[in-house]
């Protein structure tokens, strides 16, 4: 197979994007919307599964975003419509927005309204039309995308003031993880919403989840003659089912059991798995539905990754990033075997990348399907992606589809 086999999947310009929900907007509603805004889908270098342990991600912004067209309305009601079901239009009253009342798509945009009402801030009705270049399914966080161009949009039409600076980000950070987890109904751990939210063109988000403190880190590839390939593998993942949530409980039920608040207070991990060992200990898992040793290496997953995101930190900084490269791969191997969250299709793109000559790579995002990145030489980008097709050829899997990720724009 050579690369002109292979699908890259494009981000649209802003003004494409925005002339894009506007006319949808335009054409559903009958007049022109106040304003488009938009938010981003996001990669994550490392720092997998750690975001609801108080621990440390790495994520950034990709150029394909989410779009939405909107206009207040007077009558606390809100109306949707998205480009993927052009034609249905959808309404329901603010007021009857709560947790179990909502099904589908429209539940992470009212939500949004919802929770930043539930945070004490005057938001009103309004009209969105929402189009999206981010991938649906792929891992790369259409949801948070979704949230953060609502919650933007309505940051401006309602005059929040929150948008304009980092602490107001949070806060809006705050409503969009508080839409996904209480009315979309999936206990995601916040990663995403602040990779939509908090990022920098150029830069790397380091997100301290436990003191919701944010350091930007440069993270221009190309000056170092690198690239990041995405590999959509096309294997749908849903973090609404029950295996995320089933990972997070997990952690929750470990922390408790060594008696510390998350799991990012575990500074000991020989002394913890020693710990999670003693009869006492295993009674507790039993007795909490857990198995002591999927316990034990759902935890060395979690600490030994934290661990990683410092070193890559490292790595960053002293502008060494070809030397990532290994640490990505040890994250996936974690992924696969300790934390199991990785798939067949994920760990094909991995191998294949790697065969062909990746510096690394791993599964992104929530696992069970989506997107695999793989650091690789700016000049093996197209090789290695058609090696990598090549690899899912062979396996008889769907063909993938690939981007390049550039370190792109945060939700405005
Ligand atoms: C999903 C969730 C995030 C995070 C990742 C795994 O993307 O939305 O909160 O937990 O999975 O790192």
């Amino acid at each position: 197979m050579n690369a002109l086999d292979v699908d890259w999947l494009d981000a649209w310009s802003f003004e494409e994007g925005a002339a894009r929900a506007s006319a949808l907007f335009e054409v559903t509603f009958g007049e022109a919307p106040a304003g488009v805004w938009s938010a981003p889908g996001r990669g994550n270098l490392i720092g997998e599964h750690t975001d609801y342990n108080g621990g440390l991600v790495l994520p950034f912004a990709l150029p394909h975003r989410t779009y939405a067209a909107m206009r207040a309305r007077t009558d606390g009601h809100i109306r949707l419509v998205s480009a993927q079901e052009a034609g249905v239009v959808r309404e329901i009253a603010l007021a009857d927005v709560a947790p179990g009342a909502v099904d589908g798509w429209i539940a992470y945009v009212v939500g949004t309204a919802w929770a930043l009402a539930q945070e004490g801030l005057t938001v009103g009705g309004f009209d969105v039309a929402i189009t999206s270049c981010v991938p649906y399914g792929a891992g790369l966080s259409s949801s948070a995308a979704l949230e953060g161009s609502v919650a933007i949009g309505l940051d401006a039409l309602y005059g929040l003031g929150l948008g304009g600076d980092d602490a107001g980000r949070q806060r809006l950070v705050a409503a969009c993880s508080r839409a996904e987890n209480e009315i979309a109904g999936a206990p995601t751990g916040g990663m995403d919403q602040a990779a939509a939210l908090r990022t920098q063109a150029g830069h790397a988000l380091l997100l301290d989840c436990r003191s919701l403190e944010v350091r930007q880190i440069p993270f221009d590839l190309a000056a170092e003659g690198l690239a990041l390939l995405v590999i959509d593998t096309r294997a749908e993942h849903q973090l609404v089912d029950g295996q995320y949530a089933a990972r997070r409980t997990t952690c929750e039920v470990a922390a408790e059991v060594l008696g510390v608040g998350t799991l990012r207070e575990v500074t000991d991990l020989s002394g913890a798995l020693a710990m999670l060992a003693m009869p006492d200990a295993l009674a507790r898992l039993t007795a909490a539905g857990q198995d002591g040793q999927v316990v034990a290496r759902r935890v060395r997953h979690v600490v030994t990754e934290i661990a990683r995101v410092e070193e890559v930190e490292r790595l960053l900084d002293a502008g060494r990033t070809a030397e990532v490269g290994p640490l990505l791969t040890a994250a996936h191997a974690s992924l696969r075997d300790d934390y199991e969250v990785s798939c067949h299709e994920l760990d094909v793109a991995v191998d294949a990348a790697i065969a062909a000559g990746a510096l690394g790579g791993r599964m992104i995002g929530g696992g069970f399907g989506g997107s695999a990145i793989a650091l690789v030489r700016a000049e093996d980008v197209e090789q290695v992606a058609g090696e990598v097709a090549a690899g899912f050829s062979a396996e008889g899997l769907t063909p993938p589809s690939f981007l390049v990720a550039v370190a792109s724009a945060p939700a405005s």
